[in-house]
């Protein structure tokens, strides 16, 4: 069969024994728990994948990804398909502006030897990490230390990461930044497309990984690490064993944020809750080292 007739010829609906071993591989692999309710998005992400590759059969491709030496390479792909990659430039407002505050209240603090540490866990395509870029930018522009700022993307998905790293995005997604932040971190291209400047790219580096792997993410203390819109898609005890592997990447004093609901009722004993600023975020009492 020809490559369009592949692509128009639709695939059966997947058995609840199908269901149940792509959910498990996905949180197994990913943490990502697929509910029955979202099963048409996995059905769909899978399906769009194995027409390109021309399988038909979710057993056979379920086969392929787990037993083939080539099933390796195809699941980066895969993975890709299959997470919530949407984003979009200062997605949560009051968390950038609370961000804003954390940083101006402490720049005394940073300096060549001490620079501004920020990890953007789950960056996707990168509008988070070029986001605390620019802010950080801003509020450090009056106290000459815009160069003291370093901002870490990662993700388990590589496609998303090389995207980020290009750092190029359509007219239409930078169209909700003020004139601003268009004119002094951004150079227009050909076809409707614009640049992030290599004075923010400079600040900025991308790397893989896995969330379900951070023991394995040196200790290096980070002063803001900022993870949002990821965890919901895991189980709470997975919420709740990452965001202990954050808090030790932490440095005292340091700012933990994760999205508005994505933990509630969460305590843990090396932090203090922020109040009234409209923001899920956490502070590490001065004092706690590593372990
Ligand atoms: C919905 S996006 C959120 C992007 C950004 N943080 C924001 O709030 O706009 C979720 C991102 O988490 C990433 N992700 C999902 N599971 C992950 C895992 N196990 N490790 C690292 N990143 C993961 C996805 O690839 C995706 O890019």
């Amino acid at each position: 069969m020809s490559a369009a007739g592949w692509s128009l010829k639709s695939l059966p609906d997947m058995s609840e024994q199908q269901f149940l071993l792509w959910q498990q591989l996905l949180e197994t692999r990913t943490g990502i728990f697929v509910t029955e309710q979202r099963k048409s998005y996995l059905q769909s992400s899978l399906m769009q994948r194995m027409r390109e590759l021309e399988y038909d059969d979710y057993q056979v491709f379920y086969d392929h990804i787990v037993n083939s030496p080539m099933g390796k390479i195809e699941w980066l792909k895969l993975v890709d398909r299959l997470t919530v990659q949407e984003t979009r430039f200062f997605r949560d407002p009051a968390a950038f502006k609370y961000v804003a505050q954390y940083i101006k209240d402490r720049q005394a603090k940073f300096d060549k030897k001490n620079p501004l540490d920020i990890w953007s866990v789950g960056c996707s395509s990168g509008e988070e990490v070029y986001s605390l870029a620019m802010l950080s930018q801003e509020v450090l522009k009056p106290f000459n230390k815009t160069k003291f700022c370093m901002v870490t993307g990662t993700d388990i998905s590589v496609p998303v990461l090389n995207k980020a790293r290009q750092g190029i995005y359509s007219q239409r997604r930078i169209d909700l930044l003020s004139e601003h932040y268009k004119e002094n971190y951004f150079s227009t291209l050909d076809a409707g497309q614009s640049e992030i400047v290599a004075g923010i790219k400079y600040n900025t580096c991308f790397a893989q990984v896995n969330i379900l792997q951070l023991d394995e993410v040196a200790k290096s203390l980070r002063d803001i690490i900022y993870c949002q819109n990821v965890l919901i898609y895991f189980r709470r005890w997975r919420r709740q064993e990452i965001l202990n592997h954050l808090v030790e990447r932490l440095s005292p004093g340091g700012l933990l944020l994760i999205g508005m609901g994505e933990m509630v009722d969460w305590h843990h004993p090396e932090l203090e809750s922020v109040k009234g600023h409209q923001v899920t975020a956490f502070i590490k009492r001065a004092g706690h080292k590593n372990h």
